[in-house]
């Protein structure tokens, strides 16, 4: 390939800029100049050097030594120009042309100094024995016996015990299609090389594959891990990527402590998708923490660990990079980070909603797309309090992305979440966008369940709940939780889950038929033959007046309370209330409660969302069925 003179140019830049960077690290890092750590400093005056004389080492010559003595190997840690020499945890930057490989050095010995101690204290028995083990076969460059004090470091460094090293890199910037429609394929991912042994020091493709490890970067991350006692030698290769345009970019940390760049491609992903509207959607993280220790809890519930990452599923340019934080960071469409793009769009926050009450991160986006399809890519900045240089996986950490869309733009259905009295509802409910705002519309139906319970409450009054155990209605169950299942089923019959009219799930029970909606549009013929099986009323009406009354979402379906919640208020409350839940196949049944099944979504319970088929829990605490006797009041 020809190039242009500014390419050249442009390349004879970037090789100097490589090698300054090379020589940068060599002369001043401060983990690296052994001298400097050592107690009685060498007296090494780096003036007047004359750096032209400092050839470029030929990478497979092992007899090379350094042309002059002040610059001995010792010294400049053995790494040759033109390879960039990495200090521990720290994230060094280089971009690639597709086709090259960038070289990296990592000495195990660029040690904290805590332990430097440890090497002191062997320094001395050094110094003390006859006996020098023998480094044959590293180059023929061990020191004789009575040489100047930094050859016995580096000798002695080599013999050190073995340490772990953990190698990881992120992509930043990848080459973009030439033509904008190409968007079947992405660029092929960037290859890690690695070599431990001095014979193989430029690691890549076209070395002795038996004398390197070759890591394929999966979607712009890689992390890799070896025991050594010696230098490691990095190569890190940018395929030909035809059909593309422009470089990589990426970032590499070495480190003897921890990867400094990780990620989690678990087939369960720890972001949950509860529910979306049709610009908004709320997403949740796993337990944060198992414990109820109240301190913890509160320790947890004061920060926010997490940050997000939102990405339309239909624009493909984070493809390829989807665990590599700095490329999310510059290609999502949307990032809930300190100083993300459009944070205007997410808030977060903690709660405690959910079984258990444990503390849990929330996203709320909103201002997406109606009917779309987003990925949504959970991460940790650094160790979550702190992040960058010098620090334990200060790189971040990001965990494997989760799908969820947006419902249809006939907008009668909103998403509300913080209610006050039905703390456990996260979720879209019917709606329309003349009745008012999400906090509105929250309030309207939190104000009406709480109503709905003083009345309940007046009835659980006169039971003797503070009676001594024997004299009590039950010896399991006792009055809290009787109010307790009260209040679980009563906020989900009178707060329900709103679907899009046009979800064809067989267990969605179709809502509001004959309203318009809120954009005046009315069902057509083909919508209502598609329900007309079976009994018209409750397919013409909400299941609560009220919503029809003061909201009119227009047609809908709703997500069925779980029959158990049901069940559970019969099994806890007194029999003097005289509850009872109509059976599979008794009237009212089909259009009031859903079953359970597998891990869909196929019925409403306080805390459900779109849980993985893993994360799905079956309650067995239903399983005996119910017979009801006394009909008093019936649930439905
Ligand atoms: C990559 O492209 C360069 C120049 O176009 C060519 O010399 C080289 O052989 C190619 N490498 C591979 C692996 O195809
Ligand atoms: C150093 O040598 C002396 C005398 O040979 C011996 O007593 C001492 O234990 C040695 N020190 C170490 C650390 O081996
Ligand atoms: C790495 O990627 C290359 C090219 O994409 C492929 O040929 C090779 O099989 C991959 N290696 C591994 C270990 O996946
Ligand atoms: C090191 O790599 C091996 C596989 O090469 C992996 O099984 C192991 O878990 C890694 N160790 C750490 C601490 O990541
Ligand atoms: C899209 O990219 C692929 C892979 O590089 C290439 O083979 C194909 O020709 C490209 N298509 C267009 C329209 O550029
Ligand atoms: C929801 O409540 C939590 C906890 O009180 C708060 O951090 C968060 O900002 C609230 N979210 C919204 C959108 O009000
Ligand atoms: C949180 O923990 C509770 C209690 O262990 C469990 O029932 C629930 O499923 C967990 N929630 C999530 C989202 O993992
Ligand atoms: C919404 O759709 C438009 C047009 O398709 C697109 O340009 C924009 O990026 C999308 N926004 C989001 C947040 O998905
Ligand atoms: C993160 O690192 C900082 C700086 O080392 C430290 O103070 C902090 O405790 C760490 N946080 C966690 C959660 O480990
Ligand atoms: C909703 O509307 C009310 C009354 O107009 C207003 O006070 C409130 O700030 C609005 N809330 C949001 C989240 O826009
Ligand atoms: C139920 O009534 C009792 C006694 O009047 C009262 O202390 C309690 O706060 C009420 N509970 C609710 C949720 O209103
Ligand atoms: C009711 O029973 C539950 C579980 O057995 C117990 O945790 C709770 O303290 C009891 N409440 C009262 C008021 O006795």
């Amino acid at each position: 390939m020809q190039l242009s003179p500014l390419q050249s140019r442009l390349a004879a830049s970037f090789l100097a800029s490589c090698l300054l960077i090379a020589l940068y690290f060599t002369l001043f890092s401060p983990h690296f100049a052994i001298a400097q750590d050592v107690p009685g400093n060498s007296p090494i005056v780096l003036d007047d050097v004359d750096f032209s004389t400092l050839e470029p080492r030929s990478p497979l010559d092992p007899t090379y030594e350094p042309e002059f003595s002040v610059f001995d190997r010792g010294i400049l840690g053995r790494a040759p120009a033109g390879v960039a020499a990495l200090t521990n945890n720290e994230a060094m930057p280089m971009n690639a042309v597709p086709g090259s490989t960038q070289r990296f050095m990592f000495t195990v010995d660029t040690i904290p100094a805590r332990a430097m101690s440890d090497v002191s204290l062997e320094l001395r028995e050094e110094h003390n024995g006859s006996e020098r083990k023998s480094t044959a076969g590293e180059g023929g460059e061990e020191s004789e016996e009575g040489l100047a004090p930094e050859a016995d470091l580096d000798g002695l460094l080599k013999r050190q015990v073995a340490r772990t090293v953990y190698i990881s890199a992120n992509t930043c910037e990848q080459p973009r299609p030439l033509a904008a429609s190409n968007t079947t394929t992405e660029p092929p991912q960037l290859t890690l090389y690695v070599s431990n042994t001095d014979l193989n020091q430029s690691p890549g493709p076209v070395a002795d594959a038996d004398s390197q490890f070759q890591v394929n970067f999966t979607e712009g991350a890689v992390m890799f891990n070896l025991t050594v006692s010696g230098d490691v030698y990095i190569g890190i290769h940018a395929p030909n990527a035809t059909g593309y345009t422009g470089q990589y970019n990426f970032r590499v940390a070495a480190s003897t402590d921890g990867y400094f760049y990780t990620y989690n491609e678990r087939d369960n992903a720890d972001l949950i998708w509860v529910d979306s509207d049709a610009q908004g959607a709320l997403l949740i993280t796993h337990n944060l923490t198992e414990s109820t220790d109240p301190a913890v809890e509160q320790k947890i519930m004061s920060t926010q660990p997490y940050v997000m990452f939102a990405h339309n599923s239909g624009d493909k340019s984070i493809n390829g990079l989807k665990l590599s934080y700095c490329g999310l960071q510059n290609h999502a469409q949307i990032a809930a980070t300190k100083n993300g793009q459009f944070t205007s769009m997410v808030s977060t926050g903690m709660t405690k909603r959910g079984q258990g009450n444990l503390p849990k991160q929330q996203f709320f986006f909103s201002g997406l797309n109606s009917s779309a399809s987003y990925l949504g890519i959970l991460a940790r900045d650094g160790n979550s309090s702190a992040s960058g240089n010098g620090l334990v996986g200060g790189g971040g950490h990001v965990f494997k992305a989760t799908s969820f869309s947006t419902k249809s733009d006939h907008g009668n259905c909103g998403i509300v979440f913080n209610l006050t009295f039905c703390d456990q509802v996260a979720y879209s409910v019917p709606s329309n966008p003349n009745f008012g705002n999400s906090t509105q519309l929250a309030q309207f139906y939190d104000d009406y369940a709480k109503d709905m319970y003083e009345n309940f409450n007046k009835s659980l009054q006169q039971v003797a709940c503070d009676a001594p155990s024997n004299q009590r209605y039950s010896l399991a169950r006792n009055c809290s939780q009787c109010a307790q299942a009260y209040k679980d089923w009563l906020c989900l019959v009178t707060i329900p889950r709103c679907e899009d009219f046009d979800n064809p799930a067989p267990f969605l029970h179709p809502r509001a038929m004959n309203q318009p909606f809120p954009n005046g549009e009315t069902l057509d013929d083909a919508a209502w033959a598609s329900v007309k099986q079976s009994g018209i009323a409750s397919y013409n009406t909400s299941r609560n007046p009220r919503i029809d009354e003061f909201i009119v979402p227009g047609p809908y379906k709703e997500v069925l309370p779980c029959e158990d919640l049901c069940y559970n208020i019969v099994q806890s409350c007194p029999a003097s209330l005289q509850f009872s839940c109509p059976l599979p196949g008794q009237v009212g049944f089909s259009s009031s409660y859903a079953r359970r099944q597998g891990d869909e979504l196929s019925c409403n319970y306080p805390g459900s969302a779109h849980f993985t088929s893993s994360a799905v829990r079956l309650a067995a605490a239903w399983a005996v069925p119910v017979v009801v006797t006394v009909l008093g009041l019936f649930l439905v």
